[in-house]
């Protein structure tokens, strides 16, 4: 066999082999037909190789080269066959598929209105030097009650007003030591934050309270408070008004006035209503005062060291009175037309 012969043979060889892959519709005719060219032992390509003797010991090199690129181009021939089958010949050519448009963008929500206006407040009062302290929401009587001077017979502990919840064996529902109850005020962080450091203090804390009131455009079981606490030598009642007037003007708006009116908690004294004069209404946002002497007590503080006030203000008041919210409800139902105006 000259090498002409050879290398004809080769490319015979080349041919068939492209002709029988393209032909097999299925993987396992595939595979007869890569066995047939290709096997180890019997498949076509050997047959020819070991002819490759006789085309004469000076062409041998250039003999051994071509059957290597024949043997190549056949395999290569083979995986792309093999590919196309497998993936259903599709994969590359979709001419619906455009990788130039942009994608579609996936719709991953956004921050809830009373989340954002906590975040809001929480900066507000931040740059007043207010720090953020939290509490838990499942609270002991202790800390929801009795260190805030709030007595035994104290009617906002009747189980009416309350949650109370039942714990271990003490299916409880009521008023009693070992109890537990969903806080019903965020003042419970004014304890827990003193209990655990001393003066000078000023925190802000924000969070859910839950109080078993009727649902209406007003009222919610569950509600948001923000609590404020400064204790320090000389801390005077001047303090608290110019605080919550910063607040106020920085939230509402420059034009905001507000007003104290006389009140009366427990743990304060002397305590007052604090309203803001908004579009020309006056409208209360919560409570505040001077710490009684009893609270700084029952956490281990000296009242004739030092003073400081308090305040608890409604969250959702605030919110909606920014927005023009007029339905409570609205912020908790879900209803997605609604919270996407935020
Ligand atoms: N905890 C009171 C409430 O929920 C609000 C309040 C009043 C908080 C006076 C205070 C305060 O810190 O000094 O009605």
């Amino acid at each position: 066999m000259s090498l002409q012969e050879f290398v004809t043979a080769l490319d015979d060889l080349a041919d068939d082999a492209k002709r029988a892959f393209d032909a097999a519709s299925d993987p396992e005719t595939l595979e007869e037909a890569r066995v047939r060219f290709l096997g180890a032992k019997k498949g076509l390509l050997k047959t020819v190789q070991k002819r490759i003797g006789s085309v004469g010991k000076e062409n041998m090199p250039t003999a051994g080269q071509r059957l290597n690129q024949v043997k190549s181009l056949i395999e290569e021939t083979f995986q792309s066959t093999k590919d196309r089958l497998i993936d259903g010949g599709e994969s590359d050519s979709d001419p619906t598929f455009d990788p130039t448009l942009p994608g579609a963008a996936p719709e991953i929500g956004h921050v809830h209105p009373i989340t954002q206006t906590v975040s809001h407040l929480m900066e507000i009062m931040g740059r007043m030097g207010f720090e953020a302290a939290e509490g838990p929401e499942v609270e002991d009587p202790h800390h929801n009650f009795v260190a805030l001077n709030i007595p035994e017979d104290h009617p906002a502990r009747d189980p009416l007003d309350n949650f109370y919840l039942a714990v271990g064996e003490n299916q409880s529902d009521r008023n009693v030591e070992g109890s537990r109850l969903l806080r019903s005020q965020t003042s419970t962080v004014q304890i827990r934050v003193m209990e655990n450091s001393p003066p000078p203090i000023r925190v802000i804390s924000l969070g859910r309270v839950y109080r078993p009131d009727a649902p209406d455009a007003t009222h919610f079981p569950m509600f948001h408070q923000m609590e404020g606490l400064m204790v320090d030598k000389h801390v005077t009642m001047a303090n608290l008004k110019t605080v919550l007037r910063i607040f106020a003007t920085n939230y509402l708006g420059d034009d905001v006035e507000i007003r104290f009116r006389p009140s009366f908690f427990p743990f304060t004294e002397p305590s007052v209503e604090v309203d803001f004069l908004w579009d020309g209404t006056w409208v209360e946002f919560g409570g505040a005062g001077m710490v009684d002497p009893d609270v700084f007590r029952a956490v281990g503080y000296d009242p004739e060291e030092v003073s400081g006030f308090a305040f608890g203000l409604g969250v959702e008041r605030l919110c909606m009175r920014r927005h023009g919210i007029t339905d409570i409800r609205d912020l908790y139902s879900g209803d997605l037309r609604f919270l996407r105006q935020f």
